[in-house]
């Protein structure tokens, strides 16, 4: 039997420094004094978030209106804040809100693709560009970063977040928040953060957007809690609940979730906000009654604010009336949304500057950091032959529905990148090379083949041919799942088209999601995946492709054969009977077999054992050689921090950035544990012929998991330990916690 250490829990108790004897705020004593003049109609009416235009001023003017969405007209929303400062009673500032997901006018790569470059540093910077130039136009809250964990490709909101693995979605989404508060949310060019969606979400059944999930609260703590929490912890300014049920309960109605987990047990003191409608659609899910009913439960499980459900302002009077929504609630949701108001210097502030945004939008600067992203964010998944980089090429074919396309380049959610600035493949290889033209397909889901001759005899004149395909922009993101995860349309065909040709076939792919590329890595020789990488994305691709840049991103989540191979994520439960890889295959088995249960493990007979590339994986036009890790001791208590280091070598010819990533395994635990878990990473760029070592240092505190007990504790025993290029590789070394 193990002995259970027990751990503080660390920062579980961050803001209740903040606790009720501690001297009241200059803002409090703000915030308190305006909601003693307020009537409950006032305080209703902060509650309440509208989606709309100039035709909200006069709703603004009666004070029925706390903060607004979707508009970026900065006439119109000077008009609505004058209406809400000079008209209303109070003269309330509105909250004016967008979702700013990854840039405002300079798109960065999609957030998915953002976690491919397992830099942080480089999130962060994208999330201050993007509040730069979106407070510039007015927008002081964006509904960003989406934490969700994502571990089914066929969710087409897997574009939106970090991926599968908890602790990327913790680094990249701290760094987002960051990003986007800046140093203090009072400077007009920091806009408040939106964790979402709180919690789930990403766990749909089936990838089915919106569906249910059954998540046991282990499972809602070690892996769909820490990003938020981590996120809280940074100052996330608000939050937003999810559209799903967990086990029944939606979470816009889930008290458990938003009272004694966000704020008792983490002593969060931000502001609450539901997803569209998803106050009412407790009443679809058979939760609530009416809308009357949707607006108690919400308010009663936490919520502050409501976003387009007109529950709140239609029935609050009366609730309070009737006893079953307590004014007391309502001051606390009111509190928060006016010290954000505070917090932001809005009151001081409420106008827009009509000349600010053509200052910054698009400036050099964005513009250098978008591309330096994209350029971290392609995976390269194969390089037969190392035909990447192209550098001794002159003239190139260039083809597929993705060349040329600069509105899809851009990915979902990105409402106001203009395609006008993006820079395609196309135009930045146009730079290049002596490019022939040939688009192929019209668009993504195109199934015309009439132009293939054409691309084929245009291939055979070219010294190679660079074949972009993958996803328009609108097949991912909010509502686009699918169950096929195979290139659309004719590009499949296209791209062996071009192979008959004979001549060396690049193919990169912009899509939201991992698809299912198996059979189109078997016609080509090389193949970058850029996700949707962004205004730059041309210019990114073009230094890859040349030589210029070497790529360095890896996988954020696993990449099947097959979508039926879905949900499939590294880090997951060992079963009883885990596959070894040498079971029988489908074709293995003979004509008329007698009944047996085969290999007798976990595993699909027909797309293999695996998945057709880990978690972690990419390489790069350099090689990089890894020693066996190495521990400074083999044994640590729990205050310890562990000490492994591994020798990098860069065995190739490029000066390239590998990221090099930690790995443990809890041998034993009083609940099963995950065969791997990601603890640590490093970029590490290295010249050909250099090595270094490359040092983590893990706190023993960060072993810790919600046991059986369900108590947050690392429990002493055996661990395994790897430091590789990615989840699937490398030796491991042991150590024991005692
Ligand atoms: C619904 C989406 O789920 C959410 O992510 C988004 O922020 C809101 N709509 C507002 O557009």
């Amino acid at each position: 039997m193990k002995r259970t250490l027990r751990l503080m829990l660390a920062g579980a108790v961050v803001a209740l420094t903040a606790s009720c004897s501690a001297p009241k705020s200059e803002i409090d004593r703000k915030v308190d004094d305006l909601l003693s003049k307020m009537t409950l109609r006032e305080k209703v009416g902060q509650m309440n978030q509208l989606s709309g235009g100039a035709e909200l001023a006069a709703v603004a003017a009666k004070g029925e209106m706390g903060s607004v969405l979707n508009c970026v007209d900065v006439k119109q929303l000077n008009a609505i804040q004058k209406a809400a400062v000079e008209e209303s009673r109070l003269g309330i500032p509105v909250l004016i809100s967008r979702d700013v997901i990854h840039g405002f006018r300079t798109i960065f790569p999609i957030p998915i693709g953002l976690a491919a470059t397992f830099d942080p540093a480089i999130a962060e910077e994208g999330a201050r560009i993007s509040a730069v130039e979106a407070t510039a136009n007015g927008i002081r809250w964006t509904f960003s970063p989406m934490l969700d964990i994502a571990r089914d490709p066929r969710w087409g909101r897997v574009a939106e977040g970090s991926g599968e693995d908890p602790y990327l979605d913790v680094q990249m989404g701290v760094a987002m928040v960051k990003g986007y508060q800046g140093e203090d949310l009072s400077d007009p060019a920091s806009m408040a953060a939106c964790i979402k969606h709180f919690v789930g979400y990403g766990a749909a059944e089936g990838g089915r957007d919106y569906n249910s999930t059954m998540i046991s609260e282990r499972s809602l703590r070690n892996t769909y809690f820490p990003a938020f929490k981590a996120a809280a912890e940074a100052g996330a300014a608000t939050l937003m609940t999810s559209f799903n049920e967990i086990d029944g309960i939606p979470s816009t109605g889930n008290k458990w979730l938003l009272k004694d987990v966000l704020r008792d047990e983490w002593g969060w003191k931000g502001m609450v906000v539901t997803d569209w409608n998803s106050a009412g659609e407790m009443i679809a899910h058979g939760f609530s009654r009416d809308l009357k009913h949707t607006a108690e439960q919400a308010i009663n499980a936490g919520v502050d604010m409501d976003m387009m459900s007109y529950g709140f302002i239609q029935y609050v009077e009366e609730l309070v009336k009737e006893g079953k929504v307590s004014e007391k609630d309502i001051d606390n949701a009111v509190r928060n949304i006016l010290k954000l108001k505070f917090e932001l210097g809005l009151f001081e502030n409420p106008y827009i500057d009509e000349t600010a945004s053509a200052k910054v939008d698009y400036a050099p600067e964005h513009l250098e950091a978008a591309k330096k992203a994209a350029v971290e964010s392609a995976i390269l998944l194969q390089n037969k032959g190392n035909v990447l980089p192209l550098d001794k090429a002159k003239t190139i074919l260039v083809t597929g529905p993705l060349a040329d396309a600069p509105y899809e380049q851009l990915g979902t959610w990105a409402f106001d990148g203009q395609p006008e600035h993006t820079v395609t493949p196309l135009t930045a290889l146009r730079k290049e090379y002596n490019v022939i033209w040939e688009p192929g397909l019209k668009y993504s889901r195109d199934n015309d083949r009439s132009s293939f001759a054409k691309v084929r005899a245009a291939a055979s004149r070219a010294d190679a041919a660079v074949v972009f395909v993958g996803e328009e922009a609108i097949l991912s993101g909010e509502a686009h799942s699918l169950s096929n995860l195979n290139l659309q349309g004719a590009q499949s065909e296209l791209i062996a088209e071009v192979a008959k040709a004979g001549k060396p076939v690049v193919v990169v792919v912009m899509a939201g999601r991992p698809l299912t590329i198996e059979r189109d890595l078997a016609n080509c020789d090389a193949m970058l995946y850029s996700f949707h990488p962004g205004t730059m994305g041309g210019p990114a691709l073009a230094d890859l492709i040349k030589g210029k840049a070497v790529p360095s991103g890896k996988t954020p989540m696993t990449f099947l054969r097959d979508a039926g191979q879905a949900p499939f994520y590294y880090n997951h439960n060992n079963s009883g009977r885990p596959c070894h890889g040498t079971e029988t295959l489908l074709n293995d088995i003979p004509i008329a077999a007698g009944q047996t249960s085969l290999g007798c493990t976990s595993y699909y007979l027909d797309s293999g054992y695996g998945p057709l590339f880990p978690f972690g994986y990419g390489l790069s036009y350099s090689t990089f050689e890894y020693g066996n890790p190495v521990l400074e001791k083999a044994e640590y208590g729990k205050d310890d921090v562990i000490k492994a280091s591994v020798e990098l070598r860069n065995t190739g010819k490029y000066e390239a950035t590998e990221i090099v990533q930690l790995y443990v395994r809890d041998l034993v635990g009083s609940v099963v544990r995950p065969v791997k878990e990601l603890k640590g990473f490093e970029r590490v760029t290295l010249a050909p012929g250099d090595s270094k070592t490359v040092t983590f240092e893990l706190p023993v505190s960060d072993l810790a998991f919600w046991n059986i007990d369900m108590e947050y504790v690392v429990e002493p025993g055996d661990f395994n330990l790897w430091i590789a290029g990615d989840s699937a590789t490398g030796e491991s070394v042991n150590f024991t916690i005692r």
